[in-house]
C-alpha cells in the first residue's frame, strides 16, 4: 500500500481501512513559536516491544504507542504471524493477542517497508526455532547490512540460508554464548537479548548496545519474567527461562521527538515547554544546544525541559556516535539549525554513512555546506529562503521542516511518507505552538 496508510478502528478490530495518505508539507516561516507540548511514545523503543510480545503466549497491553506508520507496518508484520491486535488510537493503548501465532514466514511485501522488521528473528528463533524472513527494508542510510546479527545467530546454533533475497534460519536448540559484538548495534543487542530469554544457560552479549531504547527492552522482558543482568564493560547478561508471560507496560517517552520540538524553538526564536522531555537520556544533545547559547532548563529528576532560544548562537562541533554519545537521528534536524549559526560548525556522522542526504536539499534553501568525507562543514547564512524539497527519510524530513520554519517564503516538502512513518502528528503540535504548517494532498 504505497500511497496509504492503516487505520485500525477498534470497535472492530480486525478491519483495516485504506484513506489517501496527503503527499507533501507546506511551510511558512514561523518564528518565535511558543508553548508547552507533550511527547509519544518512542518509536524506536515500540518496534521492538510490539516484536518482543511474540516470546509470549497471551494477551499483553501496551500504552504509549504512537500512530505512526512504521508502527502499523509492525502490527500489520505480528498479525501475519497470527497474533491478534487492537488499537485505540485516540488512547494510544495497544493490546495484542499471542495465543495463536501460526506462522514463521514473513512477506517481502511487509519485511520490505521497515528495518525493525529484522527484529522479529529473535523471539521467532527463541520460540519456534524457525524464521523466514525478506530481507529488511526502512530508510536508505547506506548498507545497512545484518552481518552482526546473523554471525552471532550462527555462534547460537543457528542455521542461515540466504538465497534471491530471502533469509531462511532454523535451530533445534539454540546455545548460549559469548557474543562480542564488533560495533554496538542497536538492532543487533536487541535481537540477539530476546533470543537469549529462552535460551538454557546465560548468554553474555558484550560491547552491548546500551540506549535507552534498549534499556525499555530490558525492562520489558524482565517484566516477561527474562533474567538479565548488565556487566561492566557494556554487557547484558541473559539467563534463559523456560517460557515468558505477556505483560502491561508503558513504552518511554520519545527523545528524539522532544528534540525535534526543541530544535523547533531554536530555530525560530522561540520558547517551548517540554514538561515530560526525558532530560536525563538527552545529555550531549541538550549540552551542545547550551553551546550554541540556548537557555536550556532542565526538570527535577532529569524529567522536562525548557528551552529560551538564543539571540546570538555560537557554532559548535558535533560527531555522532552510540549511546551516551550524540544521537545520529538528532544529527540531521540539528544541522538545520547550525545552517543559520554565525561562524562554521562541523558535524561528522560515524554511524550510517548515507544519513546526510538532507544536506543537498538545505543547500537548495540557501544553507553553506560542504560535505567531505561524511563530514559537513557547515557555514552559517543570514537567511535560508523557501524551497521545494525531497525527504529521504525520516529524520530528513524533520531536518527540512525545521527548516522550513525559519526560512523566508514557503517551504514544500515531499517524501512525506518518511515524516508519517517517524511521527504522529508531529506538524500537530507545531502548529500548536504557532507554526504555519499543513500536511497537503
Ligand atoms: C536503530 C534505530 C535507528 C538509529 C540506530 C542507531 C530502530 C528501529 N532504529 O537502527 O533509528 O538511528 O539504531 O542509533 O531502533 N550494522 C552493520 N551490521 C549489522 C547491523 C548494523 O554493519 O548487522 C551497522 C549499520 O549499517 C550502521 C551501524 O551498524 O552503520 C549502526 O546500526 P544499528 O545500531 O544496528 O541501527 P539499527 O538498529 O538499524
Amino acid at each position: 500500500m504505497p500511497h496509504s496508510s492503516i487505520i485500525k478502528d477498534i470497535s472492530k478490530p480486525s478491519v483495516i481501512t485504506s484513506v489517501r495518505k496527503p503527499s507533501y508539507l507546506s511551510i511558512e516561516q514561523s518564528l518565535g513559536l511558543e508553548g508547552e507540548v507533550t511527547l509519544n511514545g518512542a518509536k524506536n523503543a515500540v518496534l521492538v516491544t510490539i516484536a518482543s510480545l511474540l516470546l509470549t503466549r497471551g494477551t499483553s497491553t501496551l500504552f504509549n504507542i504512537p500512530a505512526s506508520q512504521d508502527v502499523f507496518y509492525m502490527i500489520q508484520l505480528i498479525e501475519e504471524l497470527g497474533a491478534t491486535v487492537t488499537f485505540d488510537i485516540p488512547q494510544n493503548i495497544l493490546v495484542v493477542n499471542t495465543t495463536h501465532l501460526e506462522g514463521t514466514q514473513v512477506s517481502a511485501d511487509i519485511m520490505n517497508k521497515l528495518r525493525a522488521s529484522v527484529l522479529i528473528m529473535g523471539p521467532l528463533l527463541a520460540r519456534f526455532g524457525k524464521a523466514d524472513l525478506a530481507m529488511p527494508g526502512g530508510c536508505v542510510l547506506g548498507e545497512r547490512p545484518l552481518d552482526y546479527h546473523l554471525k552471532n545467530f550462527v555462534k547460537m546454533g543457528v542455521v542461515v540460508k540466504e538465497e534471491n533475497e530471502l533469509l531462511s534460519t532454523s535451530v533445534t536448540k539454540l546455545q548460549h554464548r559469548n557474543l562480542l559484538l564488533e560495533y554496538p548495534s542497536v538492532g543487533a543487542t536487541e535481537n540477539l537479548v530476546m533470543a537469549a530469554t529462552l535460551t538454557e544457560g546465560t548468554t553474555r552479549i558484550i560491547n552491548a548496545a546500551l540506549e535507552p531504547e534498549v534499556f525499555d527492552l530490558l525492562e520489558v522482558l524482565k517484566k516477561m519474567g527474562a533474567q538479565i543482568s548488565i556487566e561492566v564493560p557494556a554487557t547484558i547478561c541473559v539467563t534463559g527461562v523456560k517460557k515468558l508471560k505477556p505483560i502491561e507496560h508503558a513504552v518511554i517517552l520519545d527523545r528524539l521527538e522532544a528534540g525535534a520540538l526543541l530544535l523547533a524553538a531554536a530555530i525560530t526564536g522561540g520558547y517551548v515547554r517540554i514538561p515530560q522531555a526525558p532530560a536525563h537520556s538527552m545529555g550531549l544533545f541538550l549540552t551542545k544546544l547550551q553551546d550554541i547559547g540556548h537557555t536550556v532548563l532542565i526538570g527535577k529528576n532529569g524529567t522536562g525541559v525548557k528551552l529560551k532560544a538564543a539571540k546570538h548562537m555560537h557554532p559548535v562541533s558535533i560527531r555522532t556516535a552510540p549511546y551516551p554519545s550524540f544521537p545520529t537521528d538528532l544529527q540531521a534536524p540539528i544541522t538545520a539549525l547550525l545552517t543559520l549559526v554565525k561562524g562554521t560548525s562541523k558535524v561528522q556522522e560515524t554511524v550510517f554513512e548515507n544519513r546526510l542526504m538532507h544536506v543537498r536539499e538545505l543547500v537548495k534553501m540557501g544553507a553553506q555546506i560542504e560535505l567531505e568525507h561524511g563530514v559537513a562543514t557547515i557555514r552559517g547564512v543570514e537567511e535560508l529562503y523557501g524551497a521545494n524539497v525531497i525527504a529521504s527519510d525520516i529524520r530528513a524530513s524533520c531536518a527540512l521542516v525545521l527548516a522550513g520554519l525559519a526560512a523566508k517564503g514557503t517551504t514544500t516538502v515531499t517524501g512525506v511518507n518518511h515524516w508519517r512513518r517517524g511521527y504522529q502528528n508531529l506538524e500537530k503540535k507545531l502548529h500548536m505552538l504557532g507554526a504555519n504548517i499543513e500536511l497537503c494532498e
